[in-house]
């Protein structure tokens, strides 16, 4: 079983004067990433990733993605204004959304985004509150049933609220050329953590032949096929990581194989991992305050799934290192736990650790990605910092805890202070 390493050490921790719990980011791990999905898509002239800023919306995070030459995929207003301040502009930000306000069709098209309709009545809704269409539109494909690679069930399309049937993209592409729309890209999101180095080449050749059919049945030339997210990362030591080299080689068998007799080999490869790129880069750390025996044994932490909200919903495993005792074998059994009402808030059940005493730092493991960022305030809980670990060594406060004042800022009401 491969061993999972923290990328800090608690010497590094001792030395951040910040209190527990905060989230950490590795820049070395974010830039090397980067650059190897760069490096696996560069035999496509037009390749960019666009992170997929809900995963760790956090403007210096977002700039160092930009110095590795990705774009940002947003999925709101807030996510575009961010992307903004981080120093994206027009097509260097993806818009990506469902359900979608008006007013973020309106903010997306003014600072030129590239706009991906996720059905087809958006076109409808679109002329009406946003009127002329730009140049360039995208298309969120749901090819419905259920998604399989090599026989294997990885989700289930036909269930996902998410894109347009194959009717509806035909039709779709028919009238937004008819509308004035000269470019077009195709967008799809079939199965998310996928450890499979099969799933971008799979996803890859439904798009690349839906990309053909619909040149050929309504004239309209795709510029761009996004990918999107879905790439997953081993959150178990025994899990086996995708290997992103093969993953672009993959990719690039079926644009051979497909778009190139086609005579289609100008179009660009997008994608907008989220979990990829930042997953492993990120840990919560966190500092044991209990330890209590009733009929199982429990470690209460200062996190709780406010912090981290992934085992809650999910069940979702995520590795668990005692800072300093790495080495030590893990002889005892425990539920760890944060401070909520919910028994549901446990980052681990009946885990193997070694002994572990109020007062452990622990590093909870690739947190990078929907951690910090799914985030909320029950039980009055607040939101923790979240802290980049630099090239250099030294870190860097890129987002403070939130106060009570903040938890009080929506409230009409004089918080007493005096106390
Ligand atoms: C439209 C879209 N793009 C990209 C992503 C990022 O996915 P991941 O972090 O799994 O790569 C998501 C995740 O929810 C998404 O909804």
């Amino acid at each position: 079983m491969a061993d999972k390493k923290p990328f800090v050490t608690l010497e590094t921790i001792q030395k951040i004067p910040h209190k527990t719990p905060y989230h950490i980011y590795d820049e070395r791990g974010i830039r090397l990433c980067a650059r190897d999905v760069n490096r696996a898509f560069s035999w496509n002239a037009g390749f960019k990733e666009y992170f997929a800023v809900k995963a760790t919306p956090n403007p210096r995070i977002l700039q160092i993605l930009k110095e590795e030459g990705c774009g940002a995929d947003c999925s709101s207003l807030t996510e575009l204004m961010l992307a903004r301040a981080a120093g994206f502009y027009g097509h260097e930000i993806m818009f990506s959304s469902n359900a979608t306000p008006a007013e973020e069709f309106v903010y997306a098209n003014k600072i030129g985004a590239l706009i991906n309709f996720d059905d087809y009545s958006h076109i409808e809704f679109f002329k009406k509150h946003v009127g002329q269409f730009p140049d360039t539109i995208s298309v969120r494909y749901n090819p419905g049933g259920a998604f399989s690679v090599h026989s294997q069930i990885m989700d289930t399309p036909a269930d996902a609220k998410f894109g347009l049937t194959k009717e509806q993209v035909i039709s779709a592409f028919a009238e937004l050329r008819a509308e004035g729309v000269k470019n077009f890209g195709l967008h799809s999101f079939l199965a998310s953590n996928t450890l499979t180095n099969d799933y971008y080449p799979r996803i890859a050749e439904i798009l690349f032949e839906l990309a053909v059919e619909l040149r050929e049945k309504t004239g309209a030339e795709v510029g761009f096929i996004n990918l999107s997210g879905g790439v997953g990362i081993p959150y178990k030591p025994e899990d086996t990581p995708n290997d992103i080299l093969k993953i672009g080689e993959g990719v690039r068998k079926a644009y051979e194989k497909i778009l190139l007799p086609a005579n289609m080999g100008g179009i660009a490869i997008f994608t907008e991992m989220g979990r990829f790129m930042l997953g492993p880069y990120g840990h919560l750390i966190s500092t044991v305050l209990h330890k209590k025996n009733i009929y199982k044994t429990y470690v209460g932490l200062d996190a709780s799934a406010v912090n981290l909200m992934r085992p809650a919903i999910y069940g979702a495993y995520h590795h668990i290192s005692v800072l300093g005792k790495e080495n030590e074998p893990a002889t005892e059994t425990y539920d760890v736990t944060g401070a909520l009402c919910e028994n549901n808030d446990k980052f681990a059940k009946s885990r193997q650790l070694p002994p572990i005493e109020a007062g452990d730092i622990v590093a909870i493991h690739d947190t990078g990605a929907h951690g910090h960022a799914m985030g909320y305030n029950y039980n009055g809980k607040l939101r923790s910092a979240e802290i980049l670990l630099k090239e250099n060594g030294e870190t860097e406060v890129i987002r403070r805890a939130e106060t009570a004042e903040d938890y009080f800022a929506t409230l009409d009401f004089k918080i007493d202070t005096s106390l």
